[in-house]
Order: structure tokens, then sequence, then C-alpha cells
């Protein structure tokens, strides 16, 4: 994780991180199963967005999809969805998955938030999910996401809440963290909690420029379909923000970090699924 806010280190940090060759081919190999366990952050992001038949939307870092691909549907042929992100081998792997699926009107780009290859004012509407906590500059991204939206554009993004409401973040990393002798990060850096304390997404979205600014909360379930094990795995090869909690542990910390996660993942698991909750939080805006 980046140990401080200079903006050439976190930019280097980041891309080296979001396209190591690992890190996509396992965003590859659990993308099914990571649709269902955000199924419902998917959902609270397309209710809260307002995204209608007919508009352009742009959403910033796709991942493997599936709010681009929702938001295909919602905007139907006479909209469009363009959808970018830093890593080129998950921009190449959506574009696979939308041709496969026949899906038209999404537009897949490599591009990094500070510097968006669009035309001004081109945009209805702006989203990401689960990304701006990784933009590398801030204010930048977000006086990107302002001009290339039209003047009655919104945004909508969201990012991970304050990891001690729901249980995902206590179960899963909790136990590594608190045998973990890293520095916290910065606020300015790059890391999963950056827009977790309240306010702060509204604060910089105010800064930007945007008008209207709320700012929503949700706790909400998270069901990996698989089991603890399987879901621990899944979150240590593709979240790279918590990567590094868990490599400084030496082996026998994380051992114990591990066996107390899974012990505590061991009640939540049905058979069939893997059930936690976490809270999410919403910065919505409009450009005027
Ligand atoms: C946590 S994933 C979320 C992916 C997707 N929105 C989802 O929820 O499945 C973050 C994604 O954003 C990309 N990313 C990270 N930093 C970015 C940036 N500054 N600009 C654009 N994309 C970025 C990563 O490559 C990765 O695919």
């Amino acid at each position: 994780m980046p140990n401080n806010d200079t903006p050439h280190r976190n930019r280097k940090w980041v891309l080296e991180q979001w396209t190591q060759d690992v890190v996509v081919a396992s965003w590859l190999r659990w993308h099914e199963k990571i649709s269902v366990h955000q199924a419902q952050l998917v959902h609270a992001l397309l209710q809260n967005c307002g995204a209608t038949a007919g508009e352009q939307v742009l959403d910033l870092g796709c991942g493997p999809g599936a709010v681009a691909l929702s938001l295909s549907e919602t905007v139907g042929t006479d909209g469009e969805v363009v959808t970018t992100d830093i890593s080129p081998g998950i921009v190449e792997s959506l574009k696979d998955r939308a041709a496969a699926l026949d899906v038209e009107n999404i537009d897949v780009v490599v591009a990094e938030s500070e510097e968006l290859p669009f035309d001004s004012e081109q945009f209805d509407l702006v989203t990401s999910l689960l990304t701006p906590m990784y933009f590398v500059t801030v204010s930048r991204s977000f006086a990107e996401i302002r001009r290339v939206l039209r003047g009655d554009g919104r945004v909508c993004l969201m990012a991970w809440g304050m990891p001690e409401q729901g249980d995902y973040f206590e179960t899963c990393v909790l136990p590594f963290l608190q045998r973990s002798n890293l520095d916290a990060p910065p606020p300015e850096a790059p890391s999963p909690f950056r827009f977790a304390p309240p306010g702060l997404m509204t604060g910089e979205l105010v800064k930007a420029g945007f008008v209207d600014v709320t700012e929503r909360r949700f706790v909400l379930p998270m069901s990996w379909p698989g089991s603890p094990e399987e879901l621990w795995r899944h979150l240590y090869e593709t979240c790279v923000g918590f990567r590094p909690i868990f490599d400084s542990l030496s082996r026998d910390s994380f051992e114990e970090a591990y066996a107390e996660s899974m012990a505590s993942l061991a009640g939540r698991y049905d058979g069939t699924s893997t059930v936690n909750s976490v809270e999410i939080v919403l910065g919505i805006g409009r450009k005027v």
C-alpha cells in the first residue's frame, strides 16, 4: 500500500497492482461468483443513479463489467455505455464478454480517471462502483468527471463505507489487520477505506463544483456462492488494497489470523453460500 501521498508514487502503485497478470487472471477466474457476491451493491448503484433509456453513460473502473452490462440494458439501443479501466487485460476481457453476449451499445476503453479521453459535455451520467478509492488524484478525477458531463449531468459513485459496519471486513480482514504493524495509509493515498468517513466523498464532490450533493449509506448483504475458504481466497487474489496487510504477517501470525477468520465465517456458511454484510457509501451530485 502506498506509504506517502506523492501522486507519482501512488499512480505507479495503482497501475502496477491493477495490471498485474495474476490480478487480471483472478478477476476473470472469479467474475461469475463476484457478480453474485456484489449483486446487491450493483443493484444499489443502479437504483440510485437514475439512468434512463437513451442516455449516454460513462462507467469508470469496469472490472468484469457487472455495472456496465446492466446499464447497457437500461439505456437500451438509443443510448450508449462507455466504460473504462486502467488495466488493458480487464478491458480486453470485457470487450470479449460483451461481443459474446451480442451487446452492441458498450464501448470499453483503457483510461485513467485523471485524464479521460473524451470530449467535454458528452455524458448524461458518470458511475463508478468500488473504484473511486483508487483514483490517484481525487480532485483531478472529479474535475474530469465534471468536465465530461453535460450541463444537467449527474454523478453516482460507490465506495466502501465504515469497515466496522456490517461483518465482512470484521471477519475477513480484521484478524489480519490486528496482527499487522503496517502504518495506516495517509488519507490522500489510494486505499480501500479512503471514502469511508462520513462527509468525505460529498466534501470532495462539492469542492469539484458539483451541486445537490448527497451521500447515501447502506448496509447490504454480500452472499458468496461458496465456502469461507473460497471467499477468502478470492479476496486475497482480487483485492489489491488488502493484499499488503495479509502479506505483512509472519507465517505464524498469518495462520492464527486465518484460523480466526475461518472460525467466524463458519457460522455464516450454510453449506452453499457464505453470507456477510457491508456498508457502502454513495456520493451523488449534479454538474449544475
Ligand atoms: C475493485 S475493482 C471494481 C470493478 C467493478 N466496478 C466491479 O465492481 O466489479 C476496481 C477496478 O478499477 C480499476 N481501476 C483502479 N484504479 C483505477 C483508476 N484510477 N481509473 C480507472 N480504473 C481504475 C481496476 O483495474 C479494477 O478493474
